[in-house]
């Protein structure tokens, strides 16, 4: 699927990657350039992860992400869901220094205001606190937020109530795979070997695996 927001993706640390990705651009890695358009939004996921959600979202009409930074993976989700669904973005963006500006919150709304049509909900909070105020089931959830073990296990102890029978949760950074980014030492990593792979967490199973991102759904 084109789209309509330019996008980098992982891996852009790697030497490999210095033909791929410009000095210019390596420069700009303050989230200020792309919310001025200077650069790409930088994914903080592969082209093979975005395909996966984009496909695993399409015609999805209540979808939740948590954990949105620069926006690439909501731009993912909502240019493939329904146009007459809701995109919940939750998000405290707290990591900034200058809260008064927050490029990264500024980057990630203008991104997303150029991808899809589906009404979209900011909630500019943590997780935690979010879900004690949720209702009703959700379609898609993204699980891409605080990257502690503790923190992934909540979301899904929290969440994943929520999720409709024939909804999905998708993990980021949950799988190690030649050439990626996470160690066994990930906190989603752990949190989907505990809960899935050792037969832990009944009435789950894995759908799908690609490169880091794990997509889990009910057994029908
Ligand atoms: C890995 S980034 C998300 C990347 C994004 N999903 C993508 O693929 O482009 C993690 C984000 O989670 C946010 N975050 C951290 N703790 C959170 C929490 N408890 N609830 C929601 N978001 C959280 C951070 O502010 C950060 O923007």
């Amino acid at each position: 699927m084109v789209s309509n927001v330019k996008l980098l993706f992982r891996p852009f640390e790697t030497p490999e990657d210095a033909a791929r990705v410009p000095f210019r651009v390596k420069k700009m890695r303050h989230p200020f350039f792309s919310w001025l358009g200077l650069r790409p939004v930088f994914a903080q996921h592969s082209a093979a992860e975005h395909e996966v959600l984009q496909r695993r979202a399409t015609g999805r009409k209540k979808v939740v992400e948590i954990g949105v930074a620069e926006g690439a993976s909501a731009c993912a989700l909502r240019e493939s869901m329904s146009p007459e669904g809701t995109l919940y973005l939750i998000d405290p963006f707290h990591l900034t220094r200058l809260r008064a500006l927050n490029a990264l919150k500024r980057a990630a709304h203008a991104a997303v205001a150029r991808s899809g049509k589906c009404r979209v909900e900011w909630i500019e909070d943590f997780s935690q606190k979010v879900v004690a105020n949720w209702s009703g089931a959700i379609d898609l959830l993204f699980i891409d937020g605080d990257h502690k073990k503790e923190a992934v296990m909540k979301d899904w102890l929290d969440w994943s109530p929520f999720v409709a029978p024939d909804g999905i949760v998708l993990f980021h950074d949950a799988r190690v795979f030649p050439g990626g980014w996470p160690t066994p030492e990930y906190g989603p990593v752990q949190t989907v070997n505990d809960l899935f792979r050792t037969g832990s967490q009944q009435g789950w199973r894995i759908l799908e695996e690609v490169d880091s991102l794990v997509v889990v759904g009910r057994i029908q």
